[in-house]
């Protein structure tokens, strides 16, 4: 089975046991309309590919860590396009779960979600419970108080931003997590992963800041323009569109540099100069000559 197929099926078993009888049928609609189709999915993904530099060994907990990470996304997102939040009507290239359900449900979709994730980790302790235990610590440290989506989301209420701990929060957080989950479902050491994930969530980071100031809403599917319309300070506006560019790319040279030893070393820094492309905006694909990592 491909990436995309294991991730698909891990995530439906989890939200198919959410929706159990007796369930309230809205909430269970809610929570199968925010996963599926879902978006690009490429924090599981990642995950998926640096477990299978390193071997892969319990595919089971693999799928598992993968699962409850894109849950937790998705939850971050419908959270995050609350009229509390972004006020954002659209996500995806449909009506944002709020828009769709009410605010109470949309509310309680993200709460499910969240708390969904971690059972299904906890869940995984079957297969090795060590492990288990182990992804729902950097789960959590991803997620919460102090350095994770949850303080990501809380500087945007303080006067004064660190916007470097903001954006490594943010964004940043989901992706350490992501390579660092991978390792551990894989029996390796969670520590060595965390400079890839956060260099992959920078870039990451650089290149939502070109698609919010470059694109519409119909190609995104999402509200465009939200860093200038919330004076939030964004890479365009430090760097312009080409320094931008630049400097998401020399920030994958510096993410393939710090790969770790592994069976899959090669493949992993084929697939992040892959992302260098898939993360440049596609009037400027043809004009950059820099390959990440060459
Ligand atoms: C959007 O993430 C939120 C950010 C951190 C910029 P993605 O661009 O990964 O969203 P989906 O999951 O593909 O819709
Ligand atoms: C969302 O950030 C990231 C979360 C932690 C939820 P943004 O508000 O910048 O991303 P979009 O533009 O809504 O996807
Ligand atoms: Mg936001
Ligand atoms: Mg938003």
């Amino acid at each position: 089975m491909n990436f995309a197929a294991r991730i698909d099926k891990a995530i439906t078993q989890a939200v198919t046991r959410g929706q159990a009888q007796p369930s309230p049928a809205r909430l269970a609609s809610a929570l199968h309309y925010t996963v599926h189709p879902g978006g690009a999915r490429i924090r599981p993904t990642i995950l998926m590919s640096v477990a299978a530099a390193c071997g892969d060994r319990t595919p089971a907990l693999t799928d598992a860590a993968a699962a409850a990470l894109e849950l937790i996304h998705c939850a971050s997102l419908v959270h995050d396009d609350l009229p509390c939040f972004d006020d954002a009507d659209t996500r995806r290239g449909k009506p944002t779960v709020h828009r769709a359900f009410g605010e109470p449900l949309a509310v309680l979709t993200g709460d499910s979600l969240i708390i969904m994730a971690f059972d299904v980790l906890a869940r995984s302790a079957d297969h090795d419970p060590l492990q288990a235990a182990r992804l729902i610590r950097i789960l959590s440290d991803r997620t919460g108080m102090p350095n994770g989506i949850c303080a990501g989301q809380g500087w945007e209420s303080e006067e004064e931003v660190d916007l470097r701990a903001y954006h490594r929060a943010k964004t940043g957080a989901l992706f350490m997590a992501a390579t660092q989950m991978g390792a551990l479902a894989s029996g390796e050491e969670a520590e060595p992963w965390e400079e890839l994930g956060a260099r992959i969530g920078e870039a990451f980071q650089v290149a939502d800041d070109l698609r919010d100031a470059l694109y519409d809403e119909g190609t995104l599917g999402k509200p465009v323009g939200q860093d200038d319309l919330h004076g939030r300070p964004n890479a365009v506006t430090e760097f312009g569109v080409d320094g931008a560019i630049a400097h998401m790319r020399e920030i994958l040279t510096g993410a393939i540099a710090s790969i770790p030893k592994c069976p899959g070393e090669a493949m992993l820094a084929k697939l992040v100069r892959a992302q260098a492309e898939v993360l440049t905006p596609i009037k400027w694909r043809a004009q950059q000559q820099m390959t990440p990592g060459e």
